[in-house]
């Protein structure tokens, strides 16, 4: 029985010892936090924890009676402010430190020092940093479809398609990557149009930095022509299958916000921006499509509608131009209208007048006619 007892000790033993020596990577994503675990056994009664990566200090830190150690060491300025341990665990034996606003630089083998009374430890980490895709952004140009993501890391692929799928042969694509100056990659791609009609084809970019991908699926709708003051309905394409959770954001132009609309698991939250408030009809979260009132003149031109997704972007846009004054139009041709009446009136007058004068004249000519007549026969 002995010699099972001492197994299953040190079975024990092996599990529940801390990982000296130890090493295990995790990976962050930048400008998020990132929690660094480090567990060392403690005796309740005091321990000074230090941070650190190569040479430079990142937290060093002193709880309990630490009488036992003596010195201090500041960290260094880079992670001032940045850094934070749980205070109220360490002392049970739980180091671990969270270290927020991630950059590439935070990149790097990382090693928890705890100092007890009877023992020092240390445990190694590797800290691998990644920018995921975040947002993809794509606007038609005259001739092309541009797209484009910014700081990613690692580097990241772009790729092309079209929903009616076309001939990848006509695909042509101009595709350029380059390193920002935070290590970072930015992606821009230009896809000549295939076709000139560009309402009939969804252009579907993907971007990808390892296992993460974002999609972005571009749409143009055929114009609507409205009358000035009167409504339009503008229409919003995307998938119902991502109606649970998403984001709907439309916008005038390239950047002027209209309507934001978040639909999660609870009841949507809509913002409409103000200079909009007079134009957007009060049921808009009800319905994708965008119904819009009191158009003027100044509001022809392209509205965009997003809908975004963790994975997923669906962008359409949409023309509004606007039909000719009307009201106007009957003014002016009322008053043309009437001008040119009275232009015919007038000269119908004369023209009477001048018949008149010309038949009095032709009569009373006549007469002289006749008199002079009369008195060459009397001479
Ligand atoms: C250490 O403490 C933090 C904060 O309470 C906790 O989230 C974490 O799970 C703890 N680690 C372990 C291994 O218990
Ligand atoms: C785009 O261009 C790249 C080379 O720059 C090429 O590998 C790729 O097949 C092209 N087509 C698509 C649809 O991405
Ligand atoms: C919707 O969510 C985004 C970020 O997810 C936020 O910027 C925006 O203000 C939110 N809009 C509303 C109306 O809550």
């Amino acid at each position: 029985m002995a010699p099972y007892t001492g197994l299953f000790f040190c079975f024990l033993l092996w599990i529940f010892s801390p990982a000296v020596g130890k090493e295990f990577t995790i990976t962050c994503l930048t400008s998020e936090e990132c929690v660094l675990p480090c567990q060392f056994q403690s005796d309740g009664i005091g321990a000074r924890i230090m941070w650190y990566k190569q040479n430079t200090v990142i937290s060093c830190t002193r709880y309990g009676d630490t009488s036992f150690t003596k010195g201090h060491i500041s960290q260094a300025t880079e992670y001032k402010g940045r850094t934070r341990l749980y205070a109220d665990q360490v002392l049970k034996g739980n180091a671990t430190m969270v270290l927020k606003d991630i950059t590439l630089q935070d990149q790097g083998r990382y090693v928890c020092n705890a100092i007890t009374k009877p023992r020092v430890e240390s445990h190694t980490i590797h800290l691998v940093v990644k920018a995921p895709v975040r947002e993809v952004d794509a606007e038609f140009g005259p001739s092309s479809v541009i797209c484009k993501a910014e700081g990613i890391f690692p580097a990241p692929t772009l790729t092309w398609s079209t929903d009616p799928p076309s001939d990848p042969q006509l695909l042509q694509n101009k595709t350029k990557s380059q390193k920002n100056q935070l290590g970072c990659y930015d992606i821009e791609s230009s896809l000549m149009l295939v076709e000139r009609n560009t309402i009939k084809q969804t252009y579907i970019c993907c971007v990808s930095s390892g296992t993460n991908t974002k999609t972005l699926f571009l749409k143009h709708e055929a114009s609507i022509q409205a009358s000035p003051g009167g409504d339009v309905l503008i229409p919003c394409s995307f998938p119902r299958h991502v109606l649970q959770s998403f984001q709907l954001t439309w916008r005038f132009g390239r950047s002027d916000p209209i309507v934001s609309i978040n639909i999660t698991n609870q009841k949507p939250q809509v913002k409409v921006w103000d200079q909009w408030k007079s134009h957007v009809s009060n049921g808009v979260a009800a319905s994708s499509s965008l119904k819009l009132s009191g158009l003027k003149s100044e509001h022809q031109g392209t509205f965009t509608c997003e809908v975004s997704t963790p994975e997923q972007k669906y962008v359409t846009q949409t023309d509004i131009t606007l039909t000719e004054d009307c009201k106007n139009n009957i003014y002016s041709s009322v008053i043309i209208g009437l001008s040119v009446l009275m232009c015919l009136s007038v000269m119908a007058v004369m023209f009477l007048c001048y018949r008149r004068r010309r038949l009095e004249r032709d009569r009373g000519g006549g007469e002289e006619e006749e008199e002079e007549e009369m008195r060459s026969l009397e001479g």
